[in-house]
């Protein structure tokens, strides 16, 4: 525990360094073993669509193809005429080492209008502008992305972006609600800094994130398609804190911990490409906002404990991966503390903050809701890890506690993630090394259990 009683980085996010064995959100490994009787079969590369809209973020979208080239996918870029005024076919074809027209005409013996969406296993339009949202919500096909889109029968991921106000319009809003009745997930345009100098809500999702999400519906397709179930979160309300508290002394000074957020944010972002309807508590957290998710932020546990309670009665399932500070300064200077002559060290005393986790544990506001807390935990001479990671489990009343071991200096502040999950009727399932994201869908898949 350090000085705010928090741990150091995180009980969510602090965890130990090891070999990574990634998984898909379902749990899916994201390659396949050797199989039992016969040689390894060659995996096919997955073939991916990138529409590209006529948008001034069309530039970000070269980092995406980048991203997916570079993990093993077969890229087709098709872009619009209007994304060919930003970004010429030229970089495209370079960086995809495929052809690229926006013209449905162009070598039309291979019927391109047909065979590229027929040959897809995932379909992305980024940026989606409102004039191709609009257009597929209608199934107008007047160029080769159209066609592509009417013709496709695999997941279609569409990233929004275009101006506030475009996004707002109930004509927008309304082509959206059409693609999300079919199926289709559309990314919310992110908030932040606009073409000009204005700000709002219309900015693409980071390319991060759209390549994380991506790879979600890939490896939940390749589930379904194996015939394995998917939890599914459409319907549900999740609300999830992230990131560390801080205690301010005086104006500019704090007490803190260096919890990184990472594991709350995998939670959120693997939550709402499952269909739910997510909402993100982050303390102090310099992670980009995940695509789709409601962000709050907040600073201290005070502030972390009114927004916790106070949405916790519209909550399906509560993920507390925050590290709040267990005390602050029972006193906050007005004004910056300044050093004295005599060389006097000001005196801090602390007083104890509420435990939020044990709060909403106790004092459950809807049926059926699910809490999951976490623990980074070294066990003493007396008790093991496990031991305390079930005394807190009984101690904070929740009905999941992920347990960290970080005995032995093992590495704070990684990508990846191993732990050890706690429920209530003494089962403990261990959960291997591997990403956030991996260990976020294993937590999701266990939540799913209690609602079904
Ligand atoms: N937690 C909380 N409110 C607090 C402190 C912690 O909700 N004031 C939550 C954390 O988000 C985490 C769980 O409780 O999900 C366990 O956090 P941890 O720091 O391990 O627990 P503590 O109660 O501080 O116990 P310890 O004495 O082991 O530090």
């Amino acid at each position: 525990m350090n000085a705010t009683g928090g741990t150091p980085h995180g009980p969510g996010d602090d965890t130990p360094d090891r070999a990574q064995q990634v998984t898909g959100a379902s749990g899916v490994p994201a390659e396949q073993s050797d199989l039992p009787n016969g040689p390894v079969q060659p995996a096919k590369k997955p073939s991916v669509v990138l529409g590209v809209g006529g948008g001034i973020a069309a530039y970000k979208v070269c980092d995406l193809l980048r991203r997916l080239t570079e993990s093993g996918h077969s890229v087709r870029v098709v872009p619009t005429a209007a994304a060919l005024e930003f970004v010429g076919a030229a970089t495209w074809a370079a960086l995809s080492g495929q052809p690229v027209t926006a013209d449905p005409f162009d070598n039309v013996q291979e019927v391109p209008h047909v065979r590229i969406g027929k040959g897809a296993d995932l379909v992305v339009v980024a940026p989606a502008t409102a004039n191709l949202i609009a257009k597929a919500a209608h199934g107008l096909a007047d160029d080769l992305l159209t066609n592509t889109l009417l013709t496709a029968r695999c997941p279609i991921l569409f990233a929004a972006a275009m101006h506030t106000e475009m996004w707002e319009h109930p004509a927008t809003q309304a082509n959206v609600a059409t693609l999300r009745s079919r199926g289709i997930t559309v990314l919310d345009p992110a908030v932040g800094r606009l073409t000009g100098a204005d700000t709002g809500r219309g900015r693409l999702p980071e390319p991060s994130e759209i390549f994380a999400i991506s790879q979600l519906m890939l490896a939940d397709s390749a589930a379904r398609a194996a015939g394995q179930s998917v939890a599914d979160l459409t319907g549900k309300h999740v609300l999830i804190s992230a990131g560390g508290t801080r205690e301010h002394l005086d104006p500019v000074r704090y007490l803190g911990n260096s919890s990184s957020g990472k594991q709350g944010y995998a939670l959120a972002r693997i939550a709402a490409a499952r269909g739910a309807k997510v909402t993100l508590v982050a303390a102090n957290s310099e992670l980009p906002d995940p695509a789709g998710v409601q962000v709050v932020p907040v600073t201290s546990t005070r502030d972390l404990y009114d927004e916790i309670t106070g949405r916790a009665a519209d909550a399906d399932a509560i993920v507390m991966a925050a590290a709040p500070a267990d005390f602050r300064p029972a006193d906050v200077a007005e004004h910056k503390i300044k050093k004295t002559e005599d060389g006097a060290v000001p005196a801090v005393s602390l007083i104890q903050n509420p435990d939020i986790l044990a709060t909403v544990s106790h004092d459950r506001r809807r049926s059926g809701q699910v809490i999951v807390g976490f623990a980074a935990e070294t066990g003493d001479a007396d008790h093991s890890v496990l031991d305390l990671g079930r005394a807190k489990l009984e101690r904070k009343g929740c009905d999941l506690l992920v347990v960290n071991d970080v005995s032995g200096g093992k590495v704070f502040g990684s990508d990846i993630n191993e732990a050890v999950i706690l429920d209530r009727d003494g089962n403990a399932m261990p959960v291997p090394s591997g990403s956030k994201d991996a260990l976020a869908g294993v937590i999701w898949n266990l939540v799913a259990t209690h609602w079904h």
